[in-house]
């Protein structure tokens, strides 16, 4: 692949390969492999998915890993004592409910509810609160992935200006806080851009580096950018296409075809941040079975 695109698949795979002899050498000095255990409610096939993927990657490097599915119309109640008994079980280093959940749930309770030391989402206040001091914690899987494609693609980013699109709780938000924080991987300038930002284009413009995760298929185009800028794209479309045997193509917030001449590098949808999140969450859980964060 050409040195312009990041290939996050390579980089994951690469990450992957290390992780998986860190476990082999837990278990060569008789530990148990790290354990995950996820939940997963009602029948979204993207969070299908997404779940399926987590278990192959687990068995992948070695990492045991147990979901439990629960159907639509699961209580909040029956769903906390889920959780009660999985902070309770020895046998399981971390877990994660996978979101969304449904809509007569409280996601912000649940996750409360989580045993923040068996929290290797990084989703918990206690944990988010311990990364914004810039105290060592899980991170939450996508902008750890971030930090680590720009980070092993070689791309400074110690002064550079990041412009950041969106302000999720999961994405936008937190990769601000990662890349302005004094540390190794920080020292950003960071301006967040939300739906109520005036002047976009003026800001965006100004970027080093763009980070796109706004939820909106090809937003962003060359005429927004500078000559040289890197563009991090955190989105995933499927937009309609008959010409493709799916029926559909996967596309970004960024109009690829679009950006790529005006970039230095480029992330691909696929391929570019989404193989990345999985492995944020192996690393957690070797975190997790080790006790690194949490004695
Ligand atoms: N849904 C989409 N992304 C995520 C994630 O990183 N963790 C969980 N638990 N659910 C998700």
């Amino acid at each position: 692949m050409s040195n312009k695109i990041i290939d996050g698949k390579a980089i994951a795979a690469l990450m992957k390969k290390e992780i998986a002899a860190q476990v082999a050498a837990m278990i060569d000095a008789d530990n148990e492999a790290p354990h995950l255990a996820a939940i997963i409610v009602g029948e979204d096939a993207a969070s299908q998915t997404y779940v399926s993927s987590k278990e192959r990657a687990c068995h992948d490097v070695g990492i045991t890993s147990t979901v439990y599915r629960l159907p639509e119309n699961t209580t909040e109640k029956k769903l906390l004592e889920m959780v009660d008994f999985l902070n309770n079980d020895a046998d399981i280093d971390g877990f994660i409910v996978q979101l969304p959940l449904p809509q007569h749930i409280n996601t912000n309770k649940i996750i409360e509810r989580i045993n923040p030391a068996k929290d290797v989402d990084g989703f918990h206040p206690r944990n988010i609160g311990m990364m914004q001091l810039g105290l060592p914690t899980y991170l939450p899987a996508t902008p750890f992935g971030i930090v680590e494609l720009l980070h092993r693609s070689k791309v400074e980013v110690n002064g550079k200006h990041v412009v950041v699109l969106g302000r999720s709780n999961i994405v936008g938000t937190p990769v601000s806080v990662l890349l302005s924080r004094k540390s190794e991987h920080g020292n950003a300038t960071v301006t967040l851009c939300h739906s109520q930002s005036k002047n976009l284009e003026e800001i965006t413009k100004q970027a080093d580096i763009l980070i796109a995760a706004i939820g909106k298929p090809e937003f962003v185009k060359a005429s927004m950018l500078k000559k040289g800028v890197v563009v991090i794209d955190v989105g995933i479309h499927r937009i309609a296409d008959q010409s493709k045997e799916k029926g559909y193509r996967l596309v970004g917030d960024v109009d690829f075809d679009d950006v790529v001449t005006t970039a230095s590098k480029i992330t691909p949808v696929p391929g570019g941040v989404g193989p990345m999140t999985i492995v944020a969450l192996l690393h957690n859980t070797l975190l997790a079975s080790k006790k690194e964060i949490y004695k």
